[in-house]
C-alpha cells in the first residue's frame, strides 16, 4: 500500500521511519511520502494561509495550494483521499482494519490553524476521520496515528505471532498483563501459571485476566457481545 500525506511540515513525519513502521518501509510493505503543501504555493513567499472571510480568530489554509497538491499528487483521482479533522468518523481498529484493506492508495490531508477553505475540502476529499475527541494543533498526529494503527494490519507488517494477538482486540477486550524476566523483581513474582509451561492453562489465565479487566476498566467494549 502506498500512503501520502499532504502537510506543511513534512518533516514531522520522520519519526515514522524508525521502528515497526519504519522496517514496514524498508521491506517495501508500505510506501510512504510526506509532501510539502507549500511547494505548491503560488505565492511569491510560499503562504498557505489568509485570514478567514466574515472575520475571527486566526488563520485559514487557502484551497490553491492544496488543490495543486492533490491534483500532481493524485492526478486521476484514484486515491482514497482523507482529511484528518475532529469533525471526522472516529479512528477504532476497525476502521484501521477497514484502512489497511483499502485497494486504492490513501493520501491523508493535514490541516492546520483554524482549519482548511470548506471548498476544497468539498472538491477533494472522500471521507474525514478523527483520532478523539479532542482538537490538536494540527492533523500530522492524527495521520501519524492513523497510519501507525492501519499499518499494523498490513500483510507481512507484523510477525504471525502478533498478527493472531490483534485478534483478540477484535473480538473487544483489552490486553492481558505480560512479564519477561527476571521472574522476581523488587520482591515482585511473575504468576506461576505462567512459569508451568502448561500452555492451555496459561491461555485459560490470559483470557480471565482480558475479561476482569475489560470488566473492570472498559466495560463498554463488553456491551457488543451482547
Ligand atoms: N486535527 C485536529 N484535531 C484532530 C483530531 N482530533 N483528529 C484528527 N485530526 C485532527
Amino acid at each position: 500500500m502506498k500512503i501520502e500525506v499532504l502537510t506543511l511540515f513534512p518533516e514531522m513525519f520522520e519519526c515514522l521511519k524508525s521502528s515497526v513502521i519504519g522496517r514496514a518501509i524498508d521491506g517495501g510493505k508500505l510506501e510512504f511520502h510526506a509532501v510539502d503543501i507549500r511547494a505548491y504555493s503560488k505565492d511569491r513567499h510560499q503562504k498557505c494561509d489568509d485570514y478567514p472571510f466574515g472575520g475571527g480568530a486566526g488563520m485559514v489554509m487557502m484551497p490553491q495550494p492544496i488543490y495543486d497538491a492533490f491534483q500532481a499528487v493524485d492526478p486521476e483521482r484514484k486515491c482514497k483521499r482523507i482529511y484528518m479533522s475532529p469533525k471526522g468518523r472516529r479512528l477504532t481498529d476497525a476502521v484501521a482494519r477497514e484502512l489497511a484493506a483499502e485497494n486504492r492508495d490513501i493520501i491523508l490531508l493535514c490541516g492546520h490553524y483554524e482549519g482548511v477553505d470548506q471548498r476544497v475540502l468539498d472538491l477533494c476529499i472522500d471521507e474525514e476521520i478523527s483520532i478523539g475527541d479532542y482538537v490538536l494543533t494540527g492533523g500530522e498526529l492524527a495521520a501519524m496515528v492513523t497510519i501507525d494503527a492501519l499499518s499494523r494490519f498490513l500483510p507481512g507488517v507484523l510477525g504471525s505471532e502478533q498478527s493472531n494477538r490483534d485478534e483478540s482486540f477484535a473480538s473487544n477486550r483489552l490486553e492481558y498483563p505480560q512479564y519477561t524476566r527476571p521472574s522476581e523483581f523488587m520482591g515482585m513474582k511473575v504468576p506461576d501459571i505462567l512459569l508451568s509451561g502448561h500452555h492451555a492453562n496459561v491461555e485459560k489465565w490470559r483470557r480471565e485476566q482480558s475479561d476482569k479487566l475489560t470488566f473492570e476498566l472498559r466495560p463498554d467494549l463488553m456491551e457488543d457481545d451482547k
